[in-house]
């Protein structure tokens, strides 16, 4: 029998049938992460098992309902050169290595999240078992970080799971459900939870034969057809991210195209490729905006706010969505319209948004439905614990809702509007107790973006701006404290770069370049087109409130766009024309002079943020960053215009802009905080 020995982060169970049950339970940590540490313990106890082995290993985690969630990525910000990457990852291989090469058979037993090195080390293993619950996810997203699996993880997935369905996991970093690990091979069963253990033990027990991959998987992995299917990734890889600032998708289609012929080949090349990622721009940048998201996420955690009941007011576009947001996120909803036949579209709308979460699922989807009610009276409004108001933008109409609604509210309850413009301070004159009402600022498509700015006007309560964080957190969303002020942060940041855009097309550039522009830098959408897709009448409405206190004038081309009723997407027309809702771009437009584009349209966001900063709309630089990259969708291996600026050099870029504005005029002229800027 093993040496009994008292591990730090492992715990290790002999049961009657000398099964071995390893614990893990990452110590002083709320979830589980593979650091240095926790792989020194786990290599020991490994070192033990090699001279009194028991009939088995079941490895598990004593962490409630979560698995273990990869690598700690704090260590891996520590790396400084390749060398030190590759011994990192050395270690690593060494290690799933031995667990591969333990002569019983291991299981892992994956309940809640098993992502990154979880997943590699349950690869590792000889079987996978995984509980069906809800919160069981299974995924190796390292290329969100810039980099992929490190610890074996493309050879074994792949082993796994065939080449279509592994290759398609790591390349978009999506975590699978039970349902789908089991179906594409990399999980062995999946049992309810209850029944977890006992299928744990049954493996052991039984040691089954390895599951075979399918003909179709076998042949796709076939050194004569590689080429082709590799060609095919790299063409769907191309239309999200371009090689030259994402290169380690590309990285990892070569790799399986070269080596997939010879495993010890290709784990070898894995450490080469992704000691070199793991130290690249890109990765430290991506790797910066994970934390980045950390950090936004820990808003939501100074306060409990226990909310059931949300009450949406305004069953429109911004409203309808929050609405069924919120009632997939399990809240009892609301909503009110003055309108009734506005609420029987919202219906449909939330329909088809719960049919596009949960496919088949059809008891989901009639949870969903249950979950939210349409009100055409209001009579929510007496017992939600969150009401959130997202009527016209029309100050004086949102002060009348506000005063008619606040005598029936709980005491308790708190105001959200989801004002994309209007002061908090203008509409908060009309209650009793202003200090309730907080900005929900939603960003539209609600389901796809993820920040939310809360905007605390001059006399939000404290209490209610962190119940307004933990209230986003609970749906998901990341929030980010926005001081009230014209545009917020997100809006104020990018109209002065839609408009410069929009100059451009007033001196004849067109579209199709201006766009390139943009997307060559890394926007995930060139500004022409985002103007179309928010509607050029939305963009114009911002603008002007923008232009009351600043420097900012509406190009005559946006003004008779919206005359025209050319609204953009949802018009079918707009600077682009719409069939069916698709944009017809020009592919014959002759692109000149993309270099000086760029560079206008990337001052105009550079020099907006320093004014931010100034300013204090938000608590700091990194704050800046978290807005632009989860709001606008800034170039996230940029890692935000704050970042951007200090990577290029401040002098640079002043003197980009000095160019400017002796070319352009004084809407080019530096923020007098630039100087501030170090
Ligand atoms: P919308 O025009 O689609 O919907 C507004 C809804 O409010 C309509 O259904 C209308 O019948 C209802 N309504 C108006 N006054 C009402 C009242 N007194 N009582 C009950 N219902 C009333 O507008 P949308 O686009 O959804 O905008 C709503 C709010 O969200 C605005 O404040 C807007 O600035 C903001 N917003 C809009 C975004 C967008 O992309 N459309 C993005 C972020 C914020």
């Amino acid at each position: 029998m093993t040496e009994k020995k008292n591990y730090q982060h492992w715990k290790l169970e002999f049961d009657a049938a000398n099964i071995l049950w390893l614990h893990f339970d990452m110590a002083d940590s709320g979830v589980n992460l593979l650091s240095s540490k926790v792989l020194d313990e786990l290599d020991s106890i490994l070192d033990d098992l090699a001279t009194d082995l028991p009939q088995g290993v079941v490895i598990l985690s004593d962490k409630k309902d979560s698995f273990i969630f990869g690598a700690d990525i704090k260590e891996f910000t520590t790396l400084e050169n390749q060398s030190q990457a590759v011994q990192f990852l050395e270690r690593g291989h060494a290690l799933m290595n031995k667990i591969e090469a333990l002569p019983r058979p291991t299981v892992s037993m994956i309940h809640g999240m098993c992502l990154g090195g979880g997943t590699e080390l349950s690869l590792a293993c000889h079987y996978r078992v995984m509980s069906s619950e809800d919160c069981s996810r299974i995924g190796l997203p390292e290329i969100k970080l810039g980099i992929f699996p490190g610890y074996g993880g493309t050879v074994r997935s792949i082993r796994r799971s065939g080449p279509i369905a592994a290759m398609n996991m790591m390349l978009t970093g999506r975590a699978l459900t039970a349902r789908a690990a089991m179906k594409t091979g990399l999980v062995d069963e999946v049992v309810p939870l209850r029944q977890l253990k006992h299928a744990a033990r049954r493996f052991i027990m039984d040691s089954p034969k390895p599951r075979k991959l399918g003909l179709l998987q076998r042949i796709a992995n076939h050194k004569l057809l590689r080429p082709m299917i590799a060609s095919q990734m790299r063409k769907q890889v191309a239309k999200k991210a371009i090689q030259e600032h994402y290169p380690a998708p590309y990285r990892l289609i070569e790799l399986w195209k070269n080596y997939a012929d010879s495993p010890s080949e290709m784990l070898h090349q894995e450490i080469n490729e992704v000691s070199q990622l793991a130290t690249s721009s890109s990765a430290k940048n991506l790797v910066r905006v994970f934390f980045l998201q950390e950090t936004l996420k820990q808003h939501g955690k100074q306060i409990e706010f226990k909310a059931k009941h949300v009450h949406v007011i305004g069953g429109g576009i911004m409203g309808g969505d929050i609405a069924s947001w919120c009632a997939i996120k399990g809240y009892k909803v609301t909503v009110q319209d003055q309108n009734p036949e506005r609420l029987a579209l919202t219906t449909k709308r939330a329909h088809d948004s719960f049919k596009k979460k949960y496919k088949r699922d059809r008891r989901a989807i009639i949870a969903a439905n249950d979950r939210l009610m349409m009100d055409h009276k209001g009579f929510g409004i007496a017992q939600a614990d969150i009401i959130i108001e997202a009527i016209f933008e029309d100050a004086e109409v949102k002060r009348e809702l506000y005063k008619s609604i606040e005598p029936q509210m709980k005491e308790s309850a708190i105001l959200a509007t989801n004002t994309s413009s209007i002061m908090l301070e203008d509409l908060s004159s009309s209650l009793k107790n202003p200090g309730r009402l907080v900005g929900l600022h939603f960003f539209n498509p609600v389901a796809l973006m993820p920040l939310v700015e809360i905007i605390h006007g001059e006399n939000t309560d404290q209490t209610v701006l962190q119940q307004a964080s933990a209230f986003a957190r609970s749906i998901g969303k990341l929030p980010l404290p926005v001081k009230s002020a014209p545009g917020f942060l997100v809006n104020r940041i990018l109209m002065p770069y839609l408009l410069e855009a929009v100059i451009m097309i007033d001196e004849g550039i067109a579209a199709e370049s201006i766009d390139k522009a943009a997307t060559d830098f890394g926007m995930p959408m060139g500004p022409i087109e985002l103007a179309d897709t928010v509607g050029l009448d939305v963009c114009k409405n911002v603008a002007s409130i923008l232009s009351k206190t600043m420097d900012t004038q509406i190009p005559a081309n946006l003004e008779n766009m919206v005359k025209a009723g050319n609204l953009g997407k949802k018009t079918g027309s707009g600077f682009y024309q719409y069939k069916k809702g698709r944009i017809q771009k020009n592919k014959k437009v002759q692109h000149k002079n993309i270099e000086q584009l760029q560079d206008r349209l990337v001052m105009k966001l550079l020099n907006e943020s320093v004014a931010c900063l100034r300013e204090g709309i938000v608590e700091n630089e990194d704050m800046i960053d978290a807005g632009v990259i989860f709001g606008t969708g800034f170039a996230p291996f940029r890692s935000g215009t704050m970042y951007h600026i200090h990577n290029q050099g401040v002098e640079k870029i002043i003197d980009i802009m000095t160019e400017l504005e002796k070319r352009f005029g004084n809407r080019f002229k530096a923020d007098e905080y630039w100087q501030e800027i170090k």
